[in-house]
């Protein structure tokens, strides 16, 4: 179990509960990296106590214009979209240049990029890199990724998944992020993932809990655990500081004490 990734609707919480685990990880000894793959979003190297983020993996590939171009030429040669890799050796955390990861407070943090593309008819190449990237990063035993990923359901059945070990879903009380849960459960059912797990989010009472289960359970989804509404949380992502969350790190330490027994 080294590659761990947070997804789920925009704002349920992912960035939150990624650096919430980054720390809980760490405290428990393994070594971290952090991998933003969030395009749209960029909050998360704040969260972890960066004054900016480092420069993009899309850069270090040869910048989202090359990128665009090589995808569509290959696309045109004939490969598939879903299993095109467009990095060519293995990455181990030692090998990543340092203007491409930065590390604060014993956790690393790479930033895959941050761009928007819709163009018709070519593929997103911010999934395309993310998946090379998380296929080729090797890990050692003690290092835990922790994946970022884009809200929504985009990067499933686009193959990023395919190289994770484990996929937590973010479900915060709301119907559009269980809608979203229920949806990545039956993407990931057809694709064959090692491991889908909902965590409750911004959970302020039994009575919410409660109806959340029940909406998860009556679907076979299955929850690994329950993270309260936390104020320090919200107070922190206010001020800009390093997120902090006494009672919602404890929620999340009884995650990792379930996922590295
Ligand atoms: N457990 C929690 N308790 C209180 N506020 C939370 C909690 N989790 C997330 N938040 C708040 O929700 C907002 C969105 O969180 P964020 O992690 O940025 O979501 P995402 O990465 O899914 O878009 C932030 O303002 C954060 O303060
Ligand atoms: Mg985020």
């Amino acid at each position: 179990m080294n590659k761990i990734a947070v997804c789920g609707k925009g704002g349920s919480g992912k960035s939150a509960i990624a650096r919430l685990l980054a720390d809980g990880l760490r405290t428990r000894g393994h070594r971290v990296l952090v991998v933003d793959a969030d395009e749209s979003n960029t909050g998360l190297h704040r969260m972890l106590g960066f004054e900016s983020p480092p420069s993009p993996i899309i850069e270090l590939l040869g910048g989202k214009q090359k990128l665009e171009e090589e995808i569509e030429a290959r696309i045109r040669a004939g490969e598939s979209e879903m299993t095109l890799d467009l990095m060519r050796e293995e990455m181990p955390i030692s090998k990543i240049p340092p203007e491409y990861i930065m590390e604060t407070d014993g956790i690393k943090l790479v930033n895959i990029g941050k761009i928007m593309m819709a163009l018709e008819g070519c593929a997103c190449p911010m999934g395309i890199v993310s998946r090379s990237f998380l296929k080729k990063l090797r890990l050692e035993p003690d290092e835990v990724a922790v994946v970022d990923l884009e809200a929504g359901v985009e990067h499933f059945g686009r193959g990023v998944e395919t190289s994770i070990d484990c996929v937590l879903v973010v479900v915060e009380p709301s119907i559009d992020s269980l809608e979203i849960a229920e949806k990545i459960s039956q993407l990931s059912s057809q694709i064959d993932i090692a491991d889908v797990w909902v965590v409750l989010n911004k959970i302020a009472s039994e009575e919410i809990a409660a109806r959340l289960t029940d909406y998860l359970n009556q679907r076979d989804i299955g929850i690994i655990g329950s993270i309260h509404q936390d104020p320090e949380i919200f107070e922190s992502c206010l001020e800009g500081r390093p997120l902090k969350g006494r009672v919602a790190a404890e929620d999340v330490s009884k995650i990792l004490d379930f996922l590295f027994p």
